[in-house]
């Protein structure tokens, strides 16, 4: 199998297997407790049906999105993602890279392995800057003014994940920074040489948006000791409040769920919130984002952009998600299959496959605009 036969996201997913050691590919596949909730944010685009209109002389179609200041050539962006040099040696640079020949934006995770300012110098696109609040809030203030220094467009708070999921497939692996496997996860990467020798070959593993900030030295410091003694579990409204007076620009809260949280969200001045639960690697059980989607873009959706992720996998799906007035979804796991398969080439086989299905599904549906997409194009089962 090569990049040239995949055509789909599970084409990507079994190449990505094929060529990662299992506890890498397991980590990026796997999700929370009995993953639920991994296979219901997929699910829920199946349980809601296009409605197309026809014969609107949709000859050609306009799929550009405005977001968070942005304007966005297609309504897909790459959110943040950690660790990606582990997954292909050219890691953030490649997703960067494809984003920007797709003329959308991309995300640099606080785990990210390329610093967010070398990103953000060698590209134009816009990029966000996915955060974590520090129990240090002197901490939080340098590592914003570092972002806004950079030229960071965007700031994305993560909201969901004050303590880590229960990822059983790592338990087992011993998948974790630095590698503690298990000598089950070590024989898998003893199967996978290649990936070895490419990892070896090229620059070393670096966190670079920590490594300024946080003494990860020896090993010290390992990403689970970061979460649980640096990260503020306690973090509340007032303290995001002041974040984004702080930052005084676009600023957006990853992982609301509910209405009320949503009100709150505008309260305290934040621009966008993403429907989100993590990929399902949080809070296993958690509802769809997709099916929470029309309550909160009818409570919120005059105030604030509402966007979401979780389980897209398909143009269609994302025409769903427009109809209901997102506006502009976000992919994660979409676009690491085919980093791990194929690098840069990779992201953008998957991005293009996606603009393509975009296009042709917006013809389908009699939609020349993002804005001819409506609540009247589907109906739930
Ligand atoms: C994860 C975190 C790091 O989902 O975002 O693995």
């Amino acid at each position: 199998m090569r990049l040239g036969d995949c055509h789909n996201f599970h084409d990507f997913r079994e190449l990505a297997q094929r060529r990662l050691p299992g506890p890498i590919f397991n980590y990026i596949d796997g999700a929370a407790d009995d993953e639920v909730t991994l296979r219901r944010n997929s699910e829920s685009f199946e349980r809601c049906d296009l409605v197309p209109n026809v014969l609107r002389g949709a000859g050609s179609v306009d799929m550009s999105v405005t977001v968070m200041g942005q304007k966005l050539a297609m309504p897909v962006y790459c959110s943040p993602t950690a660790l990606q040099r582990l997954f292909h040696h050219t890691g953030e640079r490649a997703v960067a890279a494809a984003a920007e020949k797709f003329g959308t934006m991309f995300g640099v995770s606080s785990l990210g392995t390329t610093s967010l300012e070398e990103l953000r110098k060698a590209h134009q696109t816009p990029q966000v800057y996915q955060f974590y609040f520090h129990r240090d809030r002197g901490l939080n203030r340098a590592m914003m003014q570092r972002a806004k220094g950079a030229g960071v467009n965007v700031m994305m708070l993560t909201v969901d994940s004050i303590t880590g999921g229960n990822r059983e497939r790592d338990l087992r692996t011993g998948f974790s920074i630095p590698f503690r496997l298990t000598l089950a996860g070590m024989m898998q990467f003893a199967l996978k040489p290649m990936w070895g020798i490419n990892y070896v070959t090229h620059e070393g593993f670096k966190l670079p948006q920590l490594d300024e900030h946080v003494d990860m030295s020896g090993g010290a410091m390992s990403i689970g000791r970061y979460f649980t003694e640096m990260l503020d579990p306690a973090m509340n409204w007032d303290d995001v409040a002041a974040m984004v007076r702080e930052w005084d620009g676009q600023f957006c809260l990853k992982g609301v769920m509910s209405v009320e949280d949503a009100r709150r969200a505008v309260d305290i001045g934040c621009t966008g919130i993403i429907l989100s639960n993590h990929g399902g690697r949080q809070l296993d059980g958690s509802r769809a984002a997709f099916d929470q989607l029309a309550e909160i873009v009818d409570a919120v959706g005059d105030r604030i952009d509402v966007m979401m992720d979780g389980g897209i996998q398909r143009g269609t799906h994302v025409l769903k998600a427009l109809s209901l007035g997102a506006k502009a979804v976000g992919v994660g796991r979409f676009y690491l299959y085919p980093l791990a398969a194929a690098g840069q080439a990779g992201v953008e086989r998957a991005l293009g496959l996606m603009r393509t299905e975009i296009e042709r599904g917006m013809k389908l549906m009699g939609a020349t605009s993002v804005s001819q997409l409506t609540r009247e194009n589907l109906r739930f089962r």
